[in-house]
């Protein structure tokens, strides 16, 4: 493979750092590199300096990228997404533009159900097809690392199903692609009246077959009243934990449960949403070393207006993540910089601390601190160019695709050379 060099961005955004997640003023350093440069060699990040520095080493067949006029980043890092799904959800999109709460529309049988209603009636390919449409939105918008979950499934066939889809895309899609069973998404409408024996095809029969194939590293629960109650989400979680398997939880997103405490209590790697979540679970997440995950983009489509305590859980030394929640219900964008722009406007989070949200620390989040995330030689040169000078501008407009190209190991799988 020949070697690949990047010269002369204006920016190289490194988030060089120490070798663990950033808290507290550390995720607004960025480590930041001038006229920057980077060498690539076999898709691993071989040199990162400035482009004095650089130029010298370059093989002389090596491709030179002209990254003037571009900030260079790591490929963003998405730790929370639900992009495989059948169909979409605009007629009930439209129900609440017209009034109609996300609540309401889910007690009258859509929500979650009418998505798992479509995919289930979706064959392997058309998901398949479905979302490899999604992973090329997340390159598109410079992200080369997605966590995706199971859960519209939410029978053992259908939900072995979703996993297999996601695990035959890692040969045909270049994002790369964490596994996490969710099961435990919602209860199906079969099921209504019968909820114990959901639980107990959860546990004793979804996960040991998902953990026998090896589809998934991380298990998943939405922690939530009408959806699973305390007592479950433990016997779930403490399941998943016995068979191996992370945990990543969905809490305190509608109502504040006590979604923190549980997830620390039971030794979650992540606890997501958190928007009603208070001071109590916050240090409840800090003792613990919890991540927490916040989804403004899942607030922001939603029409509510409560956003996680981001400043306070800076504050608490949280080593905070944001992801996009990539969902057709309640957050239907795959755009991290939409997110780093709701971030700002709504949790008043810095342009820096959203990018290191988005990138060392959701690696870390995924346990892959030590390969993606920071531009450092030893890593994989997963990288996005975008067509602005200065970081902060992915922040600051809105709805400007501003991707130039994206790289996954070294390799160009997003727009053009230059
Ligand atoms: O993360 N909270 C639960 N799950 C998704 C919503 C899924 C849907 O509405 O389809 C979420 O917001
Ligand atoms: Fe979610």
């Amino acid at each position: 493979m020949k070697a690949l060099a990047v010269l002369h961005a204006a920016q190289l955004v490194t988030l060089a750092g120490p070798a663990r997640p950033r808290v507290g003023p550390e995720l607004a350093e960025l480590a930041i590199i001038p006229d920057g440069g980077m060498l690539i060699r076999d898709g691993v990040i071989a040199a990162v300096g400035s482009s004095a520095e650089i130029a010298p080493q370059i093989p002389a067949d090596a491709e030179v990228v002209n990254g003037s006029g571009c900030v260079v980043l790591p490929g963003f890092v998405d730790a929370h997404a639900h992009p495989v799904f059948g169909g979409n959800r605009v007629e009930e999109f439209e129900l609440r533009a017209r009034g109609a709460s996300y609540e309401e529309i889910a007690a009258a049988g859509g929500g979650i159900r009418s998505t798992v209603r479509k995919t289930r009636a979706a064959s392997e390919a058309e998901l398949r097809a479905q979302t490899l449409k999604h992973a090329r939105w997340f390159l598109q918008c410079g992200t080369t690392t997605v966590e995706a979950k199971s859960g519209y499934g939410l029978t053992t066939a259908d939900e072995l199903k979703l996993l297999r889809v996601i695990r035959s895309l890692q040969v045909e899609t270049r994002l790369e692609l964490v596994p996490t069973f969710l099961g435990a998404h919602a209860i199906p409408e079969e099921f209504t009246d019968r909820r114990e024996e959901y639980v107990q095809l959860v546990i004793n029969e979804m996960l040991p077959q998902v953990v026998q194939e090896g589809l998934a590293e991380y298990c998943d629960i939405f922690f939530e009243r009408g959806y699973f109650d305390e007592d479950t989400t433990r016997r779930v979680l403490t399941a998943a934990k016995g068979h191996g398997l992370k945990l990543r939880m969905h809490v305190d997103q509608l109502t504040n449960s006590g979604g923190a405490a549980l997830a620390a209590e039971l030794g979650a790697a992540t606890a997501d949403h958190l928007e009603q979540t208070e001071a109590d679970g916050i240090q409840a997440l800090a003792r613990a070393n919890v991540q927490p995950v916040l989804l403004p983009g899942s607030v922001y489509a939603l029409g509510k207006t409560r956003y996680p305590r981001a400043r306070e859980m800076i504050e608490a030394g949280l080593a905070v993540v944001l992801a996009t929640d990539f969902n057709p219900g309640s957050s239907q964008t795959p755009s991290i910089p939409m997110v780093l722009s709701l971030a700002a406007t709504q949790m008043k989070m810095t342009p820096a601390e959203g990018v290191t949200a988005a990138t060392i620390n959701a690696a870390y989040s995924l346990q892959r601190g030590d390969s993606i995330g920071s531009l450092e030689p030893g890593k994989v040169a997963n990288f996005s160019m975008f067509d602005c000078a200065d970081y902060r501008e992915l922040a600051y407009y809105f709805g400007v695709p501003l991707t130039h190209s994206v790289y996954v190991r070294g390799e160009r799988v997003f727009g053009a050379a230059s």
